[in-house]
């Protein structure tokens, strides 16, 4: 099973992967977790390039493919085989990202970003998604309390943030038996048991 996990900036997934890896561990399954941009060694190097704050001439289209190239690396070298053993697939971010982002956000044809996704993952799709919501300033809010994390495409405008939740929304509502969309204002416990919750019902 294939699980993967999207949010606007500052929407908690990342630090809710934990608690849902042992959760599914605990029930006797295999799990992997794994993250995009990155996963693999090539991976996390076009991540450098994406992320780092110089980098601020990277035009939308360089971006696009670049996420595609990693994506394409980690679909082969790790999504697959684990998929291919069995295990359960924890991914955090995938190609809704790109849909979200690079579609809504920076309003590039979204068919055209649909065929080059799946390119990259050779028709890979998530069996479940989960989408951590949170209203753009609240996320925003989260990630400036948290410099550190602070990344290049964090400093997109607010306006382009907000276009990437409601194209995160319009993405959720088109495919129900997909995606579960979760309030990620509610108490950090309370969305893991969400999670929890939607895994539950997706579990083979
Ligand atoms: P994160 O690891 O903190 O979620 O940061 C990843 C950033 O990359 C985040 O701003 C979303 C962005 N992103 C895209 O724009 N398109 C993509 O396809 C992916 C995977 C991530």
């Amino acid at each position: 099973m294939f699980i993967t996990l999207e949010g606007p900036e500052g929407s908690g997934k990342t630090s809710q992967i934990p608690a849902l890896n042992a959760f599914i561990c605990a029930r006797g399954y295999d799990v992997l977790v794994t993250r995009e941009p990155g996963g693999t060694d090539v991976g996390d190097q076009i991540r450098e390039v994406l992320m780092n704050l110089k980098n601020i001439s990277i035009v939308p289209r360089t971006e696009i493919l670049l996420f595609q190239a990693a994506r394409a690396q980690h679909v082969e070298e790790v999504i697959r085989p684990a998929l291919a053993a069995g295990k359960i697939v924890i991914c955090d971010r995938f190609g809704d990202s790109t849909l979200a982002y690079q579609g809504y956000g920076h309003q590039t044809d979204l068919e055209t970003l649909k065929y080059l996704v799946n390119y990259a993952t050779g028709g890979l799709r998530p069996d479940l998604t989960l989408l951590l919501d949170i209203p753009v300033k609240d996320g925003l809010k989260r990630k400036v309390d948290n410099a550190s994390e602070w990344n290049r495409l964090d400093a997109y405008a607010e306006a382009f943030h907000r276009r990437v939740r409601q194209g995160y929304l319009t993405l959720a509502e088109a495919d129900p038996e997909r995606w579960a969309v979760i309030d990620a204002t509610q108490s950090k416990e309370q969305v893991q048991k969400s999670m929890q919750q939607a895994v539950l019902d997706g579990l083979p």
